[in-house]
């Protein structure tokens, strides 16, 4: 079984889920959603991704269709459906369906659209030896605080990453500032201190990002949650990119240049040791 889908109240194999191409998803990109990695069946900083999503669906005023409760057991339940060990949850919520009117419409419904999917193992070469990214321009809107299914620049800048052979976008602003990844948040260490661009509209604030800031910190590292320049970026000691599925992975050259001396370093490696025993340690509580 590849995975599972939940559309419109019912669960069924992710072939035979449909949602009318009259959703506003479909026509506006008027949704929001979350990714949620599940480890051993077990949702990692499951709170967090929820309260983002609220925020989310707040500040667009989508009402959301379940409160956290409900959508805590929906997802257990359709991670328990799939048994997969590792797996990704993709959870959308969309303003619902109506005639195609940029407003919202009057008494629509929300549609709510899960699936869960076999988590693939990103290829272990990539924390070993490092990924590669280039520098891309930063084209999105300015509410990026927003997890909008609107993705259009970043399903370009990714694009382009790949057909460089890189990893990531790293996207900077017309002004000079370095503002995260197309799917990831995006930190440098220089003289032993993490910098990562502050939250706010410019970026998305990573559950992924929030984590590792708090483990750098209980290692007494210097936290400086400050926008830097792609100069700054070039010229760091490590590069590393957060998200949810890959966790912490090091960039070792940016633009076909070496980063450091083009291996992972060994705060990003610190970073992503703890970052591992951070998801052991949830699961064992959750399990309790
Ligand atoms: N994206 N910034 C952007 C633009 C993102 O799309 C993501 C995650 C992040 C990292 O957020 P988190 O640590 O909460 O996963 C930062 C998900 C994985 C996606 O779109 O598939």
């Amino acid at each position: 079984m590849e995975g599972i889908a939940y559309v419109n109240c019912a669960f069924m194999s992710l072939d035979e889920a449909k949602v009318s191409i009259e959703d506003r998803g479909f026509q506006f990109g008027d949704g929001v959603y979350e990714v949620i990695k599940t480890y051993n069946g077990i949702p990692f900083a499951q709170e967090a991704h929820l309260e983002r999503l609220e925020r989310s669906a707040n500040m667009l005023e989508l009402p959301l269709p379940k409160n956290r409760l409900e959508l805590e057991k929906l997802i257990n339940e359709a991670v328990r459906r799939c048994s997969f060990q590792d797996a990704l949850v993709y959870l959308q919520i969309t303003r619902g369906c109506a005639p195609r009117l940029h407003a919202f419409p009057n008494k629509v419904k929300p549609t709510l659209v899960l699936t869960v999917r076999r988590a693939r193992p990103m290829p272990e070469e990539l924390y070993e030896y490092g990924a590669s990214a280039i520098i891309a321009p930063d084209e999105r809107w300015l509410r990026c605080d927003i997890k909008s299914i609107c993705l259009l620049p970043n399903v370009l800048a990714k694009e382009k990453a790949s057909r460089a052979g890189a990893f990531e976008a790293i996207l900077t602003r017309n002004d000079g500032r370095i503002t995260e990844g197309t799917t990831s948040n995006v930190f440098i260490v220089k003289s032993g201190k993490l910098y990562t661009a502050p939250e706010g509209n410019w970026i998305l604030s990573g559950v992924t990002r929030a984590i590792t800031l708090r483990l750098a910190r209980r290692e007494g590292i210097t936290v400086i949650e400050d926008f830097f320049s792609p100069e700054i970026l070039m010229s760091a000691d490590e590069v590393f990119i957060t998200n949810t599925s890959i966790e912490v992975m090091p960039v070792v050259s940016i633009d076909k240049q070496p980063i450091g001396d083009g291996q992972p370093g060994q705060v990003t490696r610190r970073l992503a040791k703890l970052f591992k025993a951070e998801i052991l340690q949830y699961i064992a509580q959750a399990k309790l």
